[in-house]
């Protein structure tokens, strides 16, 4: 399973970038405005630290509008996925940029039906929110196995893109239905490193090697 950051913040591309781990990095218009720096600027940057794909969502909502945009939004970087929003104009749009050849990734996906739609349309990912429908008392993940089990039935080629991650748990979770790629919040990505056994294990192990070099041992 691919692992990209969802974030709008260079900075912490460039920490996450560090691991050696990261595939490709997810941003919508809230975490960009939330950093508050220039959209296409942010992008050509983050473009250049990853070499995966780097989503750069569209905020027109009708058909000719999003085209349009797309169209701009691929020039930021040769790999930039663009990323347009569930609704039928949407659709339309992922179907005719895609037939140019043009990455899009389907975002705010709730229903696998609407993730069958984005893969007939042709596009490149489809992304279901999973930690939104938590919030409202789903159960997100049962949603992204009846995407998986759906494109396994037919063959799509569209990936799923695991989103609206919350916590380590999901990170597990996707990779155990099978999702192509699980995108996240760094401090989520952080957590991914650690487990306290790792910690008091490690600790034990140096303390004992201390004690034993105290103790006059040749081996250096
Ligand atoms: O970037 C799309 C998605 O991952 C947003 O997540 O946490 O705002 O629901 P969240």
């Amino acid at each position: 399973m691919q692992i990209f950051l969802d974030t709008g913040s260079v900075k912490e591309v460039e920490r996450a970038a560090a691991f050696g781990v990261l595939d490709g990095v997810t941003t919508n218009p809230s975490l960009i405005a939330k950093e508050g720096k220039d959209f296409h600027q942010t992008i050509k940057v983050i473009c250049k630290i990853v070499n995966g794909p780097v989503s750069a969502e569209v905020v027109n909502t009708n058909t000719e509008g999003m085209i349009k945009e797309a169209k701009q939004l691929v020039k930021l970087g040769k790999n930039v996925v663009v990323k347009i929003p569930l609704i039928p104009e949407g659709i339309k749009a992922v179907k005719q940029l895609s037939k140019q050849g043009i990455k899009v990734n389907v975002t705010l996906c709730f229903s696998p039906n609407q993730a069958l739609l984005a893969a007939k349309a042709g596009a490149w990912c489809v992304s279901p929110f999973v930690g939104r429908l938590d919030d409202i008392g789903q159960t997100g993940i049962d949603m992204v196995h009846e995407i998986r089990q759906i494109y396994n039935n037919y063959n799509f080629k569209t990936k799923i893109l695991f989103a609206s991650t919350r916590s380590s748990e999901h990170v597990k979770q996707a990779a155990l239905i099978g999702a192509d790629i699980c995108t996240m919040p760094y401090a989520v990505f952080e957590k991914l490193f650690h487990h306290p056994l790792t910690d008091s294990g490690l600790k034990k192990f140096l303390d004992d090697w201390n004690a034993f070099k105290k103790k006059g041992s040749h081996i250096s």
